[in-house]
C-alpha cells in the first residue's frame, strides 16, 4: 500500500465513528411494528403488492413483509437521483423494468426516504399506468422542510430534521447501507470523506 491509501481498517473506522445514531435499531424494529399492524388492518382480505424502490428501501422492505401478518406479494422498481461522491440530487432515472404485474392488485409503494417528494410523486404516477387498483405510499422517513411536491404519504415512519441520513438501507456514496440503525452524517465528514 502506498502513502495516503486509506487501509481497509481505516475505512471501517471511518463508518462507525463519523456517523451518529439519529434512530435506533429498537426503535425501527417498533415502529416498523406499528406500521404494519396499520397497514395490515387497512390491507385485510385485499390484494395487495408491496412495491419497494431500489436500492435504499430494501431493508425497510425485507423487515416490513416479514412483520405484517396479512398475505401480500413484494416487488421492486428502481429510481436513482443520487449519483457518486453528492448529496444534490440529480436528474431522476426510472426504471419498471422489475416491476411486477400490479394489475388488478392494490400497490403500496415503498421508498426509504420522502425528501423534496419529487421520486414518490413521479414514481405514483409512473405505477398508475400499469393498471393497479390503487396506488398509496409507505416511506421511512419524512424529511421536514425540504418537500417542494406535495405529496402526502400515506404511512410513515418518521419525521426528521434536515440531515442527510444513512444506515438500515440508506447509503452515502453506496456506503453504509448495512448499519442496523439510522443515523445522520455531518456535512464535515462528508467534504473530509471526499477528499480521501
Ligand atoms: P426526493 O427529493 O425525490 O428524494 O424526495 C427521495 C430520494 O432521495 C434519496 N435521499 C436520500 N438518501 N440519505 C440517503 O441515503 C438522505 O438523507 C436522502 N435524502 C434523499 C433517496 O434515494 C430517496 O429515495
Amino acid at each position: 500500500m502506498t502513502a495516503g491509501e486509506v487501509s481497509p481498517r481505516e475505512e471501517s473506522r471511518l463508518e462507525t465513528n463519523d456517523v451518529q445514531t439519529l434512530i435506533s435499531e429498537i426503535a425501527i424494529r417498533e415502529r416498523g411494528k406499528e406500521l404494519a399492524q396499520e397497514i395490515g388492518k387497512d390491507y385485510d382480505g385485499q390484494p395487495l403488492t408491496i412495491v419497494g424502490v431500489l436500492t435504499g428501501s430494501l431493508v425497510f422492505l425485507a423487515d416490513l413483509t416479514r412483520q405484517l401478518s396479512i398475505p401480500h406479494r413484494i416487488g421492486v422498481l428502481q429510481a436513482s437521483s443520487y449519483r457518486g461522491a453528492t448529496t444534490v440530487p440529480g436528474s431522476l432515472h426510472v426504471s419498471l423494468d422489475l416491476a411486477p404485474d400490479l394489475e388488478g392488485r392494490h400497490v403500496l409503494l415503498l421508498d426509504d426516504i420522502l425528501d423534496t417528494g419529487q421520486t414518490l410523486s413521479t414514481l405514483v404516477e409512473e405505477v398508475k399506468r400499469l393498471g393497479p387498483l390503487s396506488v398509496r405510499t409507505v416511506v421511512l422517513l419524512r424529511k421536514l422542510g425540504r418537500q417542494a411536491v406535495p405529496l402526502e404519504p400515506d404511512y410513515c415512519g418518521f419525521e426528521i430534521p434536515d440531515v442527510f441520513v444513512v444506515g438500515y438501507g440508506l447509503d452515502y456514496n453506496d456506503e453504509f447501507r448495512h448499519l442496523p440503525f439510522l443515523a445522520g452524517l455531518d456535512p464535515e465528514d462528508i467534504a473530509r470523506h471526499c477528499r480521501r
